[in-house]
This record gives C-alpha cells, structure tokens and sequence, in this order.
C-alpha cells in the first residue's frame, strides 16, 4: 500500500518505537545495511534550500546501496516555467521510487503526495512541519538516554514559525512523563493550537521568557533560530534576532547530563565556544539524521520485516529480503 510521510501523526508510536529501534542498530552498526536498497531510486525534490536534509537523504540512500536524482533548486527544474508542483510530482514518481521534498509554501508535500505514484516525505513544508527533522531528533534523544520519555525538554527560540518544533512537539508528547518548557518571547510563543493539544491531552508545560530561569530543570534545551525568511515585518525580525544566545556562562546553570540540540543551521543562537562543550550534540543529532533516514526509507520502501515476537527485523533480514 502507498504510503507518504506528510506530518508527524503520520508514523503511529509502534512504528515510530520501531524506526528507532532501526536506526539505533544501523548506528551500531551502519556498514552492514550497505546494500539493502541497491536498485531503488530516491528523488530529492527541493524547492526551498537545504544544507543538512538534502543531503542526509541521499547520504541516507547512496549508504543503502540506492541512487538518487533531484534538484536543490527549482529555478534548475520545468518550475521556472510555470510547471505546478503536483505535475512535478507526477512525472517524477516515474523515475523513482520514493520522493523526499521541501517547499516554501505549507501543505505543498500534501498536494504533490495527492497526485504521486511513490510514497513522499515531506522534508519541510514553510511553517507547518519538518517530520524527518523529528525523526532525527528522536533518534538522537533515544541515543543519548536510551529512552524518549520522563525527560524535560526546553525549546528555546522561534516556537511560532520553527516548524521543527511543531513536530517535535507532538511526537515527544506522545511519550509518558514528557515536560516543555516553551521559552520565546511572547510574539513568538507556541501556536494557540499546539498549546491546545498540550492542553488537550493534560501534557505538562510551562511558558517562559527567560533561558536562565529554565535551564537549571533541562534534560535537552532545544535551541531555535529566529526564521527571519517567515516574517513579514522585517522591523520586527530585526527586533526580535539575537534574544537568546547560549553561551558557556549560561551553560553554568544547565544539568551535566543535559543535551543542546538545535536542528541547524544556526544563526547566532548558540556561540562557537559552546561547539567544545560535551553537552552539544548538535552536529551529532546531523549524523543521527542520516541513521534515521536510512530507517525510514527502509520502512516506506518495506524493507523493514516484522521478527516473530513483533519486534522489528534489522540488518540480517533485510538483507535476505533484498537479495
Ligand atoms: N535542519 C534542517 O532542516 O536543516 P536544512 O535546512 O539545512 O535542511
């Protein structure tokens, strides 16, 4: 059956706990899932840039023994001639067997998924969701703490337009025992209807201005840049960049086991003296995005096999279904 990844409440828990628990044995692991999607075509369809998702999709493919094709820019693609994204969509689902695309414009994924003969992952749609970035964050939470629940988790930043967080936040708050602390100033706090899903579903969460106060009580401070391409009063953006910045005399105050992530790039949100801190797992959490990816397109391409206890099968099975 098609299947597409277009939000987070895409992947149920159970398939989630098992896309973990494969990327978990790949990063043990990575050399022996070198040949599972020998064979198959990934496309990378990107209409907005991209340094880390781009490319950790095709090192994710090119590292299961896949090719890709696909373009970073659509001014290189039929685009430029008034070609729509769901044309794009069609046509290329001939040459591929799943599509990974960003676009500037919310729902877009949803609509090229609509028309496409292959599954398609929305790899960050304008404002609205980013689920492989979640994915990655997962992984890279479930590899420092063996665990993604009973955790206290800052986002610090841009909470309204960060759409990395809108994910992140519905997944984490599926998991037992999770609290947020939202910390951004009020012009930039949590959309009404993620704190209404908070709400809804009795999850714990507290709003703050201020990093100093929070940091103390973080297992993961998750830090944000202010995404200045979203805003359309660029006096305000200019008003509200820099607000938060990490550096080591803040980190003063943080847990010795706390983790930074932040789903990069980064602006200026977190100072370079940080990157030597061991409690930056930043450019980590952009390797685990690869480990993830490779589990996710595994899963979508059904090269994951159910084992007889209901756990997933990893390495030595897949390897027997693509041979
Ligand atoms: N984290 C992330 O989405 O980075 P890119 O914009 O570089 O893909």
């Amino acid at each position: 059956m098609l299947r597409h990844v277009l939000n987070i409440g895409d992947l149920p828990t159970k398939e989630l706990n098992q896309i973990l628990s494969v990327a978990s044995s790949i990063a043990a692991n990575p050399s022996i899932y070198g040949e599972v999607a020998k064979g198959k075509i990934l496309a990378t369809l990107f209409f907005e840039p991209s340094t880390r998702t781009r490319l950790s999709f095709e090192s994710a493919m090119l590292r299961l023994g896949g090719a890709v094709l696909g373009f970073s820019d659509a001014a290189v693609s039929s685009t430029v001639k008034g070609e729509t994204p769901e044309d794009t969509a069609s046509t290329v689902s001939c040459y591929c067997d799943v599509i990974a695309t960003r676009h500037p414009t919310a729902f877009t994924p949803h609509k090229m998924a609509s028309v496409a003969s292959v599954p398609v992952i929305n790899a960050g749609d304008g404002a609205n969701e980013h689920p492989t970035q979640t994915l990655t964050d997962l992984v890279t939470i479930h590899e420092r703490f063996g665990r993604v629940d009973n955790l206290t988790i800052g986002l610090c930043g841009d909470l309204k337009y960060g759409r990395t967080v809108h994910s992140l936040i519905k997944m984490l708050s599926r998991y037992p025992g999770n609290r947020f602390v939202l910390i951004a100033p009020q012009a930039l706090q949590m959309p009404e209807e993620i704190i209404g899903m908070l709400d809804e579903n009795k999850v714990p969460y507290t709003i703050s201005d201020s990093l100093d106060q929070a940091m103390p009580q973080l297992d993961v401070l998750y830090m944000t840049r202010i995404q200045g391409e979203r805003f359309q009063d660029k006096v305000q953006y200019r008003a509200l960049r820099g607000i938060f910045v990490l550096d080591n005399e803040k980190l003063r105050h943080a847990k010795k086991d706390m983790i930074i992530l932040h789903p990069l790039p980064r602006v200026d949100e977190i100072a370079t003296e940080v990157d030597a801190d061991e409690r930056a797992w930043y450019f980590k959490q952009a390797q685990f995005g690869v480990y993830a990816r490779m589990a996710l397109i595994m899963q979508l391409l059904g090269l994951i096999r159910q084992g007889k206890d209901g756990e997933s099968a990893c390495a030595p099975c897949c390897l027997e279904i693509s041979a």
